[in-house]
Formats: structure tokens, C-alpha cells, sequence
């Protein structure tokens, strides 16, 4: 009998060896790069095995993507790039587009008429680019292999062109239609206006050009000469307003990152002209003195608290947040402070949704196209970079003779003073467009730490929606357990303070779940995917880098490396 129960163990023990709960993450030892595109994060991995450091595998993958991920890989927008180093020490790179010395505040109105079209698609909406800049300052201050050979994966990718696949068949066909009117990008996505397919080669010659000059002067080769001309004649023939000087004195800026604590994590985030790393903060500092584990995952309790811990820290976003060169009293300290949280916790009714009271305004509708991806080296050195072309494809708008699109970030300023209104619009200050101004943005590149250990590495695209994912994904390990391809796997929830309503993942709460919120005042939406939170997690169980490809999105790839 003895015997027996012995076995019975030892069969147990072999069958949870084989299989284990949960979708596992991709393991690897000595590197991991997880893009939203697989070739692309291929070629981070090789400049790892180069020899190269994250830092270089960013700037490697970031080119890549800006040819095999064209809905938001991009060179002609901005983001930003946060990086730790083992000492701890962290800092974030701001490579955020800014508006031209001709912008103003009121520049949408026609006939003192708001235009969204102007707005959000036109020349008009075109910020000063800022990718290039950003990873060459990254790349002087933490590179190590030659700035040309990270460059020269994306020309060749461009110049030879690599396989499309079935979603990006799908994806370019439904842009090429949006892009009708501007031939150069209907000529850089279509085969003369017919759609590529699957298995075809897309070949992006003017493209590979354009990078060349890159890999040979760094951002002079963008910013100035052929490139920047390129650029100037486009906006001076549309009505837009970017100069050669405009881009001459585009300059990365080098921010000190936002942190916080939170059960005993460190949290290393983007600081404004991003939100997203003050919000997140804000909403872990409230949260922290709650049970949530035992509350349960997804449980009613749950969804209400971390809803109305959303609600509020939204609420402070819009109120407060804006470029930190134009807003220079922004109350960051008070907001990200354990002090203000428990002030917050104070206003939370537990049995009662609050009201989001629209003091003035709400938000209007974004796109979810940005890509974020994460990379660790050998030396557990992490870069969390975001960057966007704002809608997909941006401006949908590419510049003749130099095959790269332009990104419509000027859509992410308010729309003009005084105009908010019950329909979306904002008139805030703290966003309302300037020259030389970076406008707001929601993400929020971040490195949580413990133990003065790096321990995760996260980000996602989706407009507003991205704080609140990087914020499933840390709870969703942190409390409740999980793998990292579980927490990014786990349904998502979403509420921005207004419109006041909780939109959640098809399937992500059971309908007795959400008639438990309705009864405590909640209204609910049911919507597709929210975001793409590609995240590596150090474990220090096993030793190993552990990636999640986030399956909302087609195409990724995780690629570990052990040499
Ligand atoms: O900077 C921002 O917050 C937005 N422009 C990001 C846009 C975005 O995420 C759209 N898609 N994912």
C-alpha cells in the first residue's frame, strides 16, 4: 500500500512536470526580445548575440519595425524609451513629436468651426517626428555596436523586401483604401492600387533610401538634407505646416523616469510629456492597501474597486497633465504621493459607483495602433520602448521620394480653448497645442524592479486604454499569481473617468459579474481586444528571461536567446 501511494506521487509530480496550469511564457537564458512582429524581433536578438546591449537591440528592432510593421513601427513619429541598468539607476528618453513654429491652439477651427478632419488627418495633423533622434541619443549614451549595423537589417528588409502575411495583407488593403488620395502611399502598400496578398514580397525601395542616409549621417540623414526637403516640399504643397527648420531643431529629450512602490515592487515609468507613468502610480499607491487577492480575480468587488481607482486617476490626467516645457507647476509630487492615495481611498464606496461628474469635458475616440515591445540582455539590462504613428498608419500621408508615413500625433492635443463639450472635445490648457509643444500621450513604457532586481519589463499600445492595461498586467502578477503569459493573456477592463462606463474584453466578465455592477450604478460595454501588452519577466526561481506574446495581435514574435 505503501508502495502504491508512492507511485501514486511520483505520477502525480511527473504529470504536473508535464503539464502545468496555464499557457507558460517563452523561456530563454541569456536575452529576449517580444515585438509585435517576429522578424523584427529577430533581428534585436541577433544584436544581442552580436554582442550588442538592449539598448542597441531597441534601436535595431525599432528600424525593423518601422519597415515590417508599418501600421505603427515607424520613422516618421515618435515614442519612448524606458531603460534601468543594474545599478538601478534608470532614465527615460523622450522622443515625443512637437508641433511646428507655425501651430497654435486654434489651428483645427475653420470658419470658427472645429475639424476633426483637420485635426486628426490632414497635414495639419502632422507632428515633427521624433524616432530618429530618440534612438540615436540612446544609442550614443548605451550602444556599443556601430550605429550602421543597426540600421542595416531595416534597409535590407526594405530594399529586399520580406514575406507579407495574412494580417498585414488584411490590414494594408483596408489602409490603401483610407489612403486613396495620397499616390506615394497607395504606390508604397498596393501593387498600383491591387492589394498585395499573402506570400507576396512587399519591397519598399524609396524607404531603403531614406535609411541609408540615416545609417550614414545618424539624424542628419533625416532631419536635414534630402530627407528633411522631402519632407518640407510634402507639407508646403498640403497646406501643412512642418519647415526644414522645424525639423532641424527637433531635439530628444532625456527625462527622469517616474517611480513608485508598490508591495514592495519598484515601479520605473515614463514622466509627462506621457501620463502614463504619474497615472499608473497614482492608481498602484491607491490599491496598495487593498486585499485584492482575496477579493478574487475579475470577482464584482474587484472590477468595482480597480474601476473607480481608474475613474480617479483619469480624472487627474485631464485635469492636470500636459508637456512638462509648457506646464512647469504640474502637481506630479502631491499626485504620485502615498499621501494623495489614501485621500483617494477615502472617496471610494465600495457598496457605490461614484459619478464621474463632467466638470466639462470627455474624451474623444482614438485608435488603438501603437506598438510597444520589451528586451532584456544578458545582463538583465531592460529598454521598455512605445512609439506610434498615433492612428494606424498615421496621417496615412507617406512622403514622396522617401517611402516612410507620417504620423498624425498633432490629434493628440486638445482640440482648441474653449471647446469642450458633452460630444468629446477637450479645451484644457495644460494640452492645448503650442510651437515647439509636445503634445500628451497615455503610454507608459515601464520596468518594475524588486529587490534591486529586475523583475518585469511591460508596455502595450491603445490610446488611453494603455495606463490600465500596464496595470492588469502588474496586478495580475503581483496579487493574482500569475505566469507572465497568463497575466497578459488575462481578460482586460478598461474605464477612462468619461465617458463613464466600463468597457471589458469579449468574455472577460461573466453576465453575473457585470449584473452585480450594474447594481452598484456601473454601465458596461462589451468590446474586442484592448491593447498588446508584449512583457518579459525576470524569474529568479529558475534563472530565466520569460517572455508573453500577447495574442491580441497577429504576427508578434518573443525570440530568446542562450549563447
Ligand atoms: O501617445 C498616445 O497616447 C497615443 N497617440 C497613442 C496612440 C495609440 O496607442 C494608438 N494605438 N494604439
Amino acid at each position: 500500500m505503501r508502495r502504491l501511494s508512492f507511485v501514486v506521487v511520483l505520477l502525480a509530480a511527473a504529470a504536473v512536470a508535464l503539464v502545468q496550469a496555464g499557457n507558460q511564457p517563452i523561456r530563454a537564458r541569456n536575452g529576449m526580445v517580444v515585438s509585435q512582429n517576429a522578424i523584427a524581433s529577430q533581428v534585436g536578438i541577433d544584436a544581442l548575440e552580436d554582442g550588442g546591449t538592449a539598448i542597441d537591440a531597441a534601436v535595431a528592432t525599432a528600424f525593423a519595425l518601422a519597415v515590417t510593421h508599418p501600421t505603427a513601427g515607424n520613422i516618421g513619429g515618435g515614442g519612448f524609451l524606458v531603460h534601468r541598468e543594474a545599478s538601478g539607476d534608470a532614465i527615460a528618453y523622450d522622443f515625443r513629436e512637437l508641433a511646428p513654429a507655425g501651430a497654435s491652439a486654434t489651428m483645427w477651427f475653420e470658419d470658427d468651426e472645429y475639424s476633426f478632419q483637420r485635426h486628426h488627418m490632414s497635414h495639419l495633423s502632422v507632428g515633427v517626428p521624433g524616432t530618429v533622434a530618440g534612438l540615436y541619443l540612446a544609442w550614443e549614451e548605451h550602444g556599443t555596436l556601430p550605429w550602421r549595423r543597426l540600421v542595416d537589417p531595416a534597409i535590407a528588409l526594405a530594399r529586399d523586401g520580406f514575406p507579407v502575411t495574412h494580417a498585414l495583407a488584411a490590414s494594408l488593403e483596408r489602409a490603401v483604401q483610407r489612403m486613396s488620395q495620397h499616390p506615394a502611399s497607395v504606390a508604397q502598400f498596393s501593387k498600383d492600387g491591387v492589394p498585395y496578398e499573402a506570400g507576396e514580397t512587399l519591397v519598399q525601395p524609396d524607404l531603403a533610401r531614406t535609411l541609408e542616409r540615416i545609417a550614414d549621417q545618424g539624424p542628419a540623414g533625416f532631419y536635414a538634407g534630402e530627407t528633411a526637403r522631402l519632407i518640407a516640399d510634402e507639407m508646403r504643397a498640403n497646406g501643412g505646416l512642418i519647415t526644414e527648420a522645424d525639423l532641424a531643431n527637433y531635439e530628444a529629450k532625456k527625462r527622469e523616469p517616474i517611480r513608485g512602490t508598490y508591495r514592495g515592487y519598484e515601479n520605473i515609468s515614463m514622466p509627462p510629456p506621457s501620463s502614463g507613468g504619474i497615472v499608473l502610480v497614482q492608481m498602484l499607491n491607491v490599491l496598495e492597501d487593498y486585499d485584492l487577492a482575496s477579493f478574487g480575480f475579475r470577482s464584482a468587488r474587484t472590477v468595482h474597486l480597480i474601476t473607480e481607482v481608474m475613474r480617479r486617476g483619469y480624472a487627474d490626467r485631464a485635469l492636470h497633465l500636459g508637456d512638462p516645457d509648457f506646464n512647469t507647476d504640474m502637481p506630479i509630487d502631491r499626485l504620485t504621493s502615498k499621501a494623495y492615495a489614501a485621500e483617494q481611498r477615502a472617496s471610494i464606496d465600495m457598496a457605490r459607483a461614484s459619478v464621474s461628474s463632467p466638470t466639462s469635458f470627455t474624451w474623444p475616440a482614438e485608435s488603438p495602433e501603437t506598438t510597444h515591445f520589451s528586451v532584456v540582455d544578458r545582463d538583465r539590462d531592460p529598454v521598455s520602448l512605445t512609439y506610434t504613428l498615433e492612428f494606424g498608419y498615421g496621417s496615412g500621408i507617406v512622403v514622396p521620394g522617401a517611402g516612410f508615413l507620417l504620423n498624425n500625433e498633432m490629434g493628440d492635443f486638445n482640440a482648441g480653448p474653449d471647446t469642450t463639450n458633452a460630444d468629446g472635445l477637450i479645451g484644457t490648457e495644460p494640452n492645448l497645442a503650442a510651437p515647439g509643444k509636445r503634445m500628451l500621450s497615455s503610454m507608459t513604457p515601464t520596468i518594475v524592479a524588486r529587490d534591486g532586481q529586475l523583475f518585469m519589463v511591460t508596455g502595450s499600445p491603445g490610446g488611453r486604454t494603455i495606463i490600465n492595461t500596464v496595470l492588469h498586467t502588474i496586478l495580475n502578477v503581483v496579487d493574482f499569481g500569475m505566469n507572465i503569459q497568463e497575466a497578459v493573456d488575462a481578460p482586460r477592463f478598461h474605464h477612462q473617468w468619461l465617458p463613464d462606463r466600463i468597457n471589458y474584453e469579449r468574455h472577460g466578465l461573466s453576465p453575473d459579474t457585470t449584473a452585480l455592477l450594474e447594481s452598484r450604478g456601473h454601465a458596461l460595454r462589451e468590446v474586442g481586444g484592448q491593447g498588446v501588452a508584449e512583457a518579459i519577466l525576470n524569474n529568479a526561481e529558475n534563472g530565466l528571461l520569460e517572455a508573453a506574446l500577447d495574442g491580441r495581435a497577429a504576427d508578434g514574435g518573443a525570440v530568446g536567446t542562450d549563447r
